[in-house]
């Protein structure tokens, strides 16, 4: 199959009843999935995820903008003539219908010989590793089978894009995350470009080319998931990502800024004397028991990681050590130095 890229070009839509003052659900949206590439679109609740890939779909229309698929203009063409596959977070089975009856139904719609839908079916059964289970009614099946239906329904036609909506709400901690990994390696091996919608970052993290962070309405910050960490545009998109201490610190120079004392080596364009915010993530902060300026507020052994509540000046510090092997943990009230890795310190730009 050839990849198709996707577009959306200011891509804005409102709501009559839209709550909470939230005048736009989507708003000026402009976005580009490359041939083959998975996009996810990550942001809390309510933030205009879903209506987004609901345009893409065809099943809301938007105000405002374009949306182009393999270089077409589709804003206002039918949702069953844009070559879509969906996957719904309640996989929408037909109860009565065994596996293979599920799968078939879309073909069957198209009005295809019985004999090629066979072959498609047995084919795509195969591709999500559910080939024995034909027979089976969705309600004998498990939530991550059931989940693999709705994934083979919705690539059983060929469609040229593959949308994702919260697929994997419904399942327990273990089977998300082995679904995920499925859902990669298939959406890989058939090379489709695809949108995928969660509100959960480390799923989002796992699985995604990139990631488009959106915040009521907007897409606040676009990129890999390394940049989207190390690099966060806002403070909306450092403490959706990940854990971070967000602190203020003073501009000394050009290659540094001073936090409660302390001169750390940054890049950064803003003047001196300015009070800038600054992303610094828990793991690139390393502990000593040199006595330093820090002192351990408390401990919480996780297994790979210690996380340390660390108080520096009016300031506190969220600290993790992964070097346990080298190691004996610092106790509580213990007197400590910090050590910045070079490249720990960000200055967030936005707001
Ligand atoms: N059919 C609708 N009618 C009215 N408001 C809607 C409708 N669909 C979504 N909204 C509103 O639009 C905003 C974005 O919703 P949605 O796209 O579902 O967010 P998400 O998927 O990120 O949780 C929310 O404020 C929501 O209440
Ligand atoms: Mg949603």
């Amino acid at each position: 199959m050839t990849p198709v890229s996707i577009k959306l070009d200011r891509v804005s839509k409102h709501f009559d009843h839209t709550v909470k003052g939230q005048v736009y659900a989507v708003r000026d949206v402009s976005l580009e999935v490359a041939d083959g590439e998975l996009l996810t679109l990550l942001g809390p609740s309510g933030c205009g995820k879903s209506t987004t890939l609901r345009m893409i779909a065809g099943f809301e229309e938007p105000d405002e903008g374009t949306i182009l698929i393999g270089g077409k203009d589709v804003t206002h063409v039918m949702p069953n003539k844009r070559g879509i596959g969906f996957v719904f977070q309640n996989y929408a089975l037909f109860p009565h219908l065994s596996v293979f009856e599920n799968v078939a139904y879309a073909l069957q719609v198209q009005g295809r010989d019985a004999a090629s839908i066979a072959r498609s079916v047995s084919e795509v059964l195969e591709l999500v590793g559910l080939a024995r289970y034909e027979r089976q009614q969705p309600h004998q099946l498990s939530g991550g089978e059931q989940q693999r239906v709705a994934l083979a329904r919705a690539v059983v036609f060929e469609p040229k894009v593959l949308l994702f909506d919260e697929p994997l709400s419904n399942l327990d901690a273990k089977r998300r995350v082995e679904m995920r990994d499925e859902i990669r390696s298939l959406q890989k091996r058939i090379g489709i470009s695809t949108v995928y919608v969660t509100h959960d970052q480390e799923e989002a993290m796992a699985i995604s080319d990139r990631i488009a962070v959106m915040d009521q309405g907007v897409v606040v910050q676009e990129g890999d998931a390394e940049s989207l960490y190390y690099r966060p545009a806002t403070e909306f998109v450092a403490r959706f990502i990940g854990r971070a201490n967000i602190l203020d610190g003073k501009v000394i120079s050009a290659t540094e800024v001073e936090i409660e004392g302390l001169r750390l080596r940054v890049a950064t364009r803003r003047a001196p004397g300015e009070v800038v915010r600054l992303v610094i993530r828990p793991e690139m902060i390393e502990l000593s028991s040199e006595p330093g300026p820090g002192r351990i507020e408390e401990r919480t052994f996780l297994g790979e990681k210690t996380d340390y509540r660390v108080k520096l000046g009016a300031e506190t510090l969220q600290i993790t050590a992964t070097d346990h092997y080298r190691r004996t943990p610092f106790d509580v009230g213990q007197p400590v130095s910090l050590h910045f890795h070079a490249g720990a310190i960000h200055v967030i730009d936005g707001h």
